[in-house]
């Protein structure tokens, strides 16, 4: 015999219980599992036009149902209040309609005719505090169960469909943000023209960089871009993608400089709801967005400790796990890092482990300086002066004397600072001509240049390194009243040496 009380279940309803919850944990799309489920409630139960409305602006839409035609399920649409429906997920309360017939409150929108239909019942479906949707469904003749039975048994089917569809959800949006972010990369990338013709360079070393990048593009094996700002590290990585066979897949940046050391694990490799106390939602990381394609890390000298340990290990298992998360995700990534630190250097003192560089540095590629670029400067110049005058449909022609001017400048902010000097030229110059003069305004910096290459002049004028040392030596011997231990120490050497200069420049 079944005993039946309040709170408990009969068996045929736990059995109910039972199978719906094996189907919603089953791997079938969403739709398919509440739709056998509902078929479970009818089989079992007897419970008729069972159906599942979802929340979406104030609208209560039919998601799932059974015994439904398509068209019923387009007109079995409420809004927040209206009928059993509405009322049920505005008051957030299981709403019966003891006799179909006679209550106001049951539309039948759907028409849907069922001569044997008695009651009808509409039981929210909650997540935390918020109505996703309704739980209906009808009762007649031979429904097994009274309202009370149906009202319990639908609550807990309710709140388990509640966070199945929440889920559902979640998961829908962040695909959708996912396919938006992906478009909005290919965007930003196909909006740029990229070839080697847009990498200007005809000197030595920007041959072999371009030679490398020829050699290496198509292969998956890992690059390190390094240079001093502005020296094109991303525009290198930017090109080896497009000549890649992930040409089509996203590029995706991060500049582990911009990131606290706290956040870029999250950015790197995405989180779990929860992970932290700003984790609201569950949100992906730049390797899973970089899925099939190239993820540039710029500046990866800036990493954490530990995000270096979590880096080395997707270079070497091609895997990792979400913050927050024990899931094991496998990605397909080429990865491309640049850096204007001295690696090796940080390696040495212990900043940077050993095996992550050696991972990263499988292909170095180095770029030298814009001062050390010869003739390129010529040819960079008229490059971003034909660009900008372009941009800003304007003339401006520059002197020789100004063009060497810019030849000799040493260029501490690379090509960065060359294309907005350029810039600066073409917005403030004339079509007469700029001079050497129009240029201090135009390059400030050249300014501090000429003061301190005056300063030096004077200071040291055409002497030899020799007589430079000898003089310091006598002066400092003047200034410690000729104690040479104390003069040897104030120009850091020992007495030793200072006592082996003295004897080679005569001093006494
Ligand atoms: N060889 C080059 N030819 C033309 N433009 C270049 C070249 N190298 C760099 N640039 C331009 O200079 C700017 C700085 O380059 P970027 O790649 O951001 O440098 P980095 O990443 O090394 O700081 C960008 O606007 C880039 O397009
Ligand atoms: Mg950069």
């Amino acid at each position: 015999m079944e005993e039946k009380c309040e709170v408990c279940l009969t068996n045929k309803e736990l059995s109910v219980l039972h199978e719906i919850a094996m189907l919603i944990s089953k791997t079938y799309d969403i739709e398919t599992s509440l739709a056998k489920s509902l078929q479970i409630l009818k089989n079992n139960l007897y419970l008729e036009n069972c159906a599942i409305h979802l929340l979406e602006d104030d609208r209560l839409n039919m998601f799932a149902s059974q015994d439904f035609t398509k068209q019923q399920q387009i007109l079995s649409s409420f809004r927040l209040g209206e009928g059993a429906t509405g009322l049920a997920a505005q008051s957030k309360e299981p709403v019966v309609v003891e006799n179909v017939h006679n209550d106001i409150l049951f539309l039948n929108k759907s028409g849907i005719r069922n001569n044997q239909t008695i009651s009808y019942v509409a039981v929210p479906m909650q997540v935390d505090k918020d109505v996703v949707g309704v739980l209906s469904a009808t009762l007649t003749k031979t429904t097994e169960i009274d309202f009370d039975e149906t009202i319990r048994i639908l609550s807990i089917i309710s709140s388990i469909f509640g966070q199945a569809i929440h889920s559902y959800q979640l998961n829908k949006k962040e695909k959708e943000r996912l396919n938006d972010l992906q478009q909005y990369y290919k965007m930003e990338w196909d909006s740029k023209v990229h070839n080697f013709g847009d990498i200007i360079g005809q000197c030595e070393k920007m041959e072999s960089v371009f030679k490398v990048i020829e050699q290496i593009a198509d292969s998956n094996v890992t690059v390190l871009v390094r240079g001093e700002t502005g020296t094109g590290k991303e525009l290198v990585a930017s090109a080896i993608h497009k000549r890649s066979r992930r040409k089509e897949e996203p590029f995706v940046k991060l500049n582990c400089a911009a990131i606290t050391d706290t956040l870029i694990e999250s950015e790197l490799f995405g989180h779990e709801k929860g992970a932290f106390t700003d984790a609201k939602e569950m949100r992906k990381g730049r390797f899973e967005l970089a899925d099939g394609g190239t993820l540039f890390l710029d500046e990866i000298g800036d990493i954490s400790a530990s995000a270096q340990v979590k880096l080395l290990r997707v270079l070497q298992e091609r895997e990792f796990e979400r913050v927050g998360g024990g899931k094991t995700i496998k990605v397909n990534v080429r990865l491309i890092a640049a850096t204007n630190r001295n690696l090796e250097q940080m390696v040495k003192d212990g900043e940077f482990r050993e095996d992550l560089y050696y991972r990263l540095n499988v292909i170095p590629i180095d770029l030298p300086p814009l001062r050390e670029r010869g003739d390129d400067i010529r040819l960079l110049v008229n490059f971003f002066l034909e660009r900008s005058m372009k941009n800003h449909k304007k003339r401006v022609t520059l002197t020789e004397d100004a063009m060497e001017q810019l030849c000799s400048y040493p260029w501490p902010g690379n090509i960065r600072e060359l294309e907005n000097t350029i810039e600066r030229i073409v917005l403030i110059g004339s079509e007469e001509g700029v001079s050497a003069k129009d240029m201090l305004l135009m390059l400030p910096a050249l300014n501090d240049q000429k003061l301190s290459q005056n300063y030096q002049s004077r200071q040291i004028g055409d002497k030899t390194l020799e007589q430079i040392e000898k003089e310091a030596i006598e002066a400092t011997l003047q200034n410690c009243d000729n104690s040479v231990a104390e003069a040897a120490q104030k120009l850091g050497l020992s007495q030793r040496q200072i006592r082996y200069k003295m004897q080679k420049y005569e001093i006494k």
